[in-house]
């Protein structure tokens, strides 16, 4: 069970981006690639210190690592070793963080809470790691995040808490944060304060899913790759709440409400590989896909287009597009297959990439 939890995590990470991905456990190895090997060590004489922190009972403790999930605790355990680095307290019953829950752990690099019963978090409680790179909140009551989080922050997780405010503050001088997820968060747009996530220049992922968010979040980082905002209300494609996003790559839109997606959209998100807006309320195909040079996948099934033209896709003239399209999807829609003129999708060599109708 904890290995699965763990693995499942460690899968999200993985798949969460280009970025260049640490992998978690990395920093445990570094003892064995030390260059250090175990017969060159003095034959090894426990050292126990009677008065010094050991493993907190019934937890195990390896290489660093901490392990204290599925136990049932209410707090977290007192006297944590010292040189932890990954510290697992998922699955308990933890209600509250308190200042000096972790003190001395100076060389936590991960913290994970999944999955506790987290409603208040003392503003000082983070100040003790120094080096903390991840931090998993998931699955808590948390109304607020965390204020004072370790600027060395690299990735938040805090999916299915009771979060209604994302204040800019919070965020502030958090110039290492690449992954960000909110959601299933009650937030609604006015919870998200305009430019919330401006500053943080490495951040490559946002996902704001199923959080009933009315529109795009404003001041979105250049550096986005990736952003997730599927299963909110969001109504319309906004195109300036996308300008500037050089480096989106993927934008998931999927089971809102969207009618109108702005002309430009396109146009400020030139390296968009991926477009989901399939189950919302559009009437036509967005504009500026034909221009688009690298649109490889444009999911549009379970709208209301009832039309679509011949050049909606494809540019008119010489094929001025760098990358083929691999997934089209317009099933689903009041449009039938056979009204679609063939020439549409004359960019497009491999046939298999476009789904049309429920060829009945
Ligand atoms: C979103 O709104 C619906 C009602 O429209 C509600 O049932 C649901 O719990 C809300 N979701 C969140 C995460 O607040
Ligand atoms: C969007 O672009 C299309 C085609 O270029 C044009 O027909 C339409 O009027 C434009 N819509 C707006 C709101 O500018
Ligand atoms: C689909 O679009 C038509 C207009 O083209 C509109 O009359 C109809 O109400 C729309 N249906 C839905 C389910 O939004």
């Amino acid at each position: 069970m904890k290995a699965t939890i763990i693995f499942l995590l460690l899968a999200q990470v993985s798949w969460a981006g280009p970025f260049q991905q640490r992998g978690l456990f990395d920093f445990m190895l570094e003892d064995e690639a030390s260059g250090i090997s175990p017969d060159e060590h003095a034959p090894e004489i426990p050292e126990l210190d009677p008065l010094g922190p050991m493993c907190p009972f019934r937890c195990q403790c390896h290489l660093r690592v901490v392990q204290c999930s599925d136990l049932g605790l209410d707090k977290v355990p007192k006297d944590l070793p010292p040189d932890t680095t990954l510290l697992d307290l998922q699955n308990n019953k933890i209600t509250e963080i308190r200042d000096g829950d972790f003190k001395n752990l100076k060389n936590l690099h991960a913290l994970i809470l999944v999955n506790n019963k987290i409603s208040k978090i003392s503003p000082g409680a983070f100040t003790p790691l120094v080096k903390l790179e991840r931090l998993y909140l998931s699955k808590n009551q948390l109304k607020e995040l965390p204020e004072k989080m370790p600027k060395t922050l690299q990735e938040l997780r805090a999916h299915e808490n009771e979060i209604t405010k994302v204040r800019k503050a919070v965020f502030n001088g958090m110039n290492q944060m690449i992954v960000i997820e909110l959601g299933t968060n009650p937030l609604k747009s006015s919870g998200i304060e305009n430019g919330a996530f401006q500053g943080m220049k490495k951040l490559s992922y946002i996902r704001v899913a199923d959080s009933n968010i009315t529109s795009i979040p404003q001041g979105l980082p250049p550096s986005l790759t990736e952003l997730h905002l599927d299963g909110n209300k969001i109504s319309r494609v906004d195109a300036g709440s996308l300008k500037g996003l050089n480096n989106l790559a993927k934008l998931g839109l999927s089971f809102n409400s969207i009618s109108t997606v702005d002309n430009g959209s396109l146009a400020n998100t030139p390296h968009l590989r991926e477009l989901h807006l399939d189950n919302n309320k559009l009437t036509k195909v967005p504009g500026g896909l034909a221009e688009h040079k690298y649109i490889q996948v444009v999911y549009l099934h379970n709208n209301n287009i009832s039309a679509v033209g011949t050049n909606d896709f494809c540019p008119p003239g010489y094929n001025t597009k760098k990358a083929s399209y691999s997934g089209v999807s317009l099933f689903s829609n009041p449009v039938q297959y056979w009204e679609i003129q063939p020439s549409t999708f004359r960019c497009v060599y491999v046939r298999s990439a476009i789904q049309l109708g429920n060829y009945k």
